[in-house]
C-alpha cells in the first residue's frame, strides 16, 4: 500500500505541475505575441543602426518563439490558447512611457535598450521555469524547444548589454539633461 501511495501522490504532484505548467505557457505565449506587435515600435524609435539591427533579428526570433510556443501545446495535445500576462503588458507600457519620455538619439536608445533588457530577464525567468518544470514531469520534447528559445533570450540580452556599454550609455551621460 505504501507503494501505491507514493505512486499517488508522485502522479498528483506531476499534474499539479502541469497545470503550472500549461499556465505558463499560456502567459508567455501571449507574451510573446504581445512583443512580435510591440518591438517594431520599439525599432522604429531606435537611432543606432546596431540597435535597429539587434531589435529586427529578435523581432524575427520572437515569431519563431510564438510558433515554438504552437508546438509545445500540440505536445501536449492543446489547443494554443494565450493568457494575457500583466506582467508584460506593464513592461511594453513601461517602455512606451520612455520613448515618449526621451528625445530621439542617444537618450532614447538607452531607454529603449534599459526596457528592452527588463522583457529579456522576464523572458529568461519564464523560460528557465518551464523548461525545469518540463524536465521534471517528463515532457523531454518540450525541454529542448524551451531551451532554444531560452539561449536566444539571453543571447539577446548579453547583445543588449554589449551595445549599451560600447556606445549608447556612454553617449547618453554626454548629453545635458532638460
Ligand atoms: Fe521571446
Ligand atoms: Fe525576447
Amino acid at each position: 500500500m505504501k507503494n501505491g501511495n507514493k505512486t499517488k501522490i508522485s502522479e498528483e504532484l506531476s499534474s499539479q505541475l502541469g497545470k503550472l505548467f500549461e499556465d505558463g505557457l499560456r502567459d508567455i505565449y501571449w507574451a510573446e505575441k504581445a512583443l512580435a506587435k510591440a518591438l517594431p515600435k520599439m525599432a522604429k524609435n531606435a537611432s543606432s543602426a546596431d540597435l535597429v539591427e539587434a531589435i529586427e533579428t529578435h523581432l524575427e526570433e520572437t515569431e519563431q518563439h510564438v510558433s515554438r510556443c504552437e508546438q509545445i501545446f500540440k505536445l501536449l495535445g492543446k489547443e494554443p490558447r494565450g493568457k494575457k500576462c500583466e506582467a508584460m503588458e506593464g513592461l511594453i507600457a513601461e517602455g512606451e512611457s520612455i520613448m515618449e519620455d526621451t528625445q530621439e538619439g542617444v537618450m532614447r536608445d538607452a531607454g529603449i535598450i534599459s526596457a528592452a533588457q527588463k522583457v529579456e530577464h522576464y523572458e529568461i525567468a519564464a523560460y528557465g521555469t518551464l523548461r525545469t518544470f518540463a524536465e521534471t514531469i517528463g515532457l523531454t520534447e518540450a525541454v529542448s524547444i524551451l531551451e532554444a528559445t531560452l539561449n536566444e533570450e539571453k543571447k539577446t540580452d548579453s547583445l543588449l548589454t554589449e551595445l549599451a556599454v560600447s556606445t549608447i550609455n556612454e553617449e547618453a551621460a554626454q548629453e545635458p539633461a532638460e
